[in-house]
């Protein structure tokens, strides 16, 4: 008999002694593994369901895609299809047989590294407990590289979770690399019960040649469409799937409440907005305007979004999509707060020149100042780990750095990812 089904409702019972071979995706592409470890979960569930005492053959692009079923191989043929080099995997259904798998519904123990890191999850979780409840944040970073051998960022996003994983050292091999992720993996599972889809998978990427750039690669392509958090009492929209960032930078929340602070009744300029959270921020505390820039399509439409969720519409606050420096050239405005959060580097067709946070500070800082009002204040982050003010600024204007205040519980394990100072106009005397 042919019957179409999913797997995951697959009730067929198989009889002992039987052979069950199977083909599954091999999830050669990397934002394609999560899935295709989901799938192999799936199967691997489903045996011990339904095929007890059966035997069971599974290719597999490798052994550990092949230990996601959660089924110890008692063999493993090596072939190739065509280019691609896979495993044969060759299964006994037997409970004795039966192992850790993040990836199956029937969740086993975890090892003495996971029950490690799942302790850690709780002391920290313990630890941000009252802070959270007493700031109503359902966002913020839970875990930080805190032991060395789970190399990632783990942020929590409502009831999602965010994972980065730092690249490994060369000398950890890439089987060890991915070994410790699914335990990640498992082990929020397992603590938080939550199921795969409500975990998000990115990996962190240092570019070839320019070490100081971060780049971020998608490594699970979680279903989830963009939803709403919030934070202070205000509205923001996510989407955890479809970029590499989120839409809410967790680090800079306190930079967003020093600019709440300083707009009541105040024009707020917001350069290199992304989604405009800042903007947000100004207009919920009072600010007679906003004007709020960006270079890209999508994050001034998404800052409008914002925007218009907290019921921010009116004809003071302005949004505009040009590159930032194109548009300082141009203006003659002046604004009481700016608040400037460009990023480390940037380059893109739209842009005559391209952007390096440490070689161009100084120069556009100096120009900003001009649309600063004599007695305004800019507040300029950014998030190169290494980075060093132009002195020169310092001699010119009154500048401020205030990097050490501003990191809140959740990141003060990483005091180097962002730095910020307030820069004002010096005081005339006499
Ligand atoms: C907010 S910054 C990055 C924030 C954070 N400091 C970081 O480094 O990850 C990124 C934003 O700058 C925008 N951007 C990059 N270059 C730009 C330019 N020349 N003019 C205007 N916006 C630009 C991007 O579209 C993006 O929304």
């Amino acid at each position: 008999t042919l019957k179409k089904m999913d797997l995951a409702n697959n009730q067929h019972q198989v009889a002992e002694n039987s052979l069950v071979v199977t083909n599954p995706p091999y999830g050669e592409r990397l934002d394609e593994r999560i899935q295709a470890l989901q799938v192999f979960g799936e199967l691997g569930d489903w045996l011990k369901r339904c095929a007890i005492g059966a035997k069971a053959a599974y290719l597999a692009i490798d052994k550990d895609m092949g230990r996601a079923t959660g089924i110890r191989s008692d063999k493993f043929y090596h072939m190739f299809n065509g280019q691609l080099s896979i495993e044969l995997c060759c299964s006994k259904v037997i409970p004795e047989n039966f192992s850790q798998s993040a990836y199956t519904q029937s969740v086993t123990e975890l090892s003495t590294g996971g029950r490690e890191l799942s302790n850690r999850l709780a002391k920290n979780d313990r630890k941000l407990k009252s802070w959270l409840k007493k700031e109503g944040i359902e966002c913020y970073r839970l875990y930080d590289a805190d032991l060395p051998e789970y190399n990632v960022a783990i942020d929590r996003y409502g009831r999602y979770f965010h994972v980065q994983e730092y690249a490994a050292p060369r000398t950890i091999p890439p089987q060890t690399a991915r070994k410790r992720l699914d335990e990640v993996v498992l082990v929020i599972r397992e603590r938080y019960q939550v199921s795969v889809e409500e975990i998000c998978i990115k990996r962190r990427r240092k570019q070839k040649n320019e070490d100081q750039y971060q780049k971020q690669e998608l490594l699970s392509a979680v279903d989830v469409e963009p939803f709403t958090v919030y934070e202070s009492g205000l509205r923001f929209e996510v989407d955890l799937g479809k970029y590499v960032d989120t839409g809410l930078f967790l680090d800079s929340r306190p930079m967003r409440r020093l600019v709440a602070q300083h707009a009541a009744k105040k024009s707020l300029l917001n350069l290199f907005a992304y989604t405009g959270t800042a903007s947000v921020y100004a207009a919920a505390a009072g600010a007679a305007s906003t004007t709020t820039v960006d270079m890209s399509n999508t994050y001034i439409a998404w800052a409008e979004r914002n925007m218009k969720a907290n019921g921010f519409t009116g004809s003071n606050h302005h949004f505009i999509q040009q590159d930032c420096i194109q548009w300082l050239m141009d203006n003659t405005l002046k604004y009481d707060v700016i608040f400037l959060d460009p990023p480390t580097f940037s380059n893109s067709k739209s842009m005559e020149t391209h952007w390096d946070v440490q070689e161009d500070h100084g120069i556009f800082i100096e120009k900003l100042m001009e649309s600063l009002d004599q007695d305004g204040l800019m507040i300029f982050s950014n998030n190169l780990r290494k980075f060093k003010l132009d002195e020169e600024l310092a001699e010119i204007f009154d500048v401020e750095n205030i990097s050490d205040k501003t990191f809140d519980p959740d990141f003060q394990r990483n005091r180097h990812i962002h730095h910020c100072f307030l820069i004002r106009h010096k005081k005339v005397v006499g």
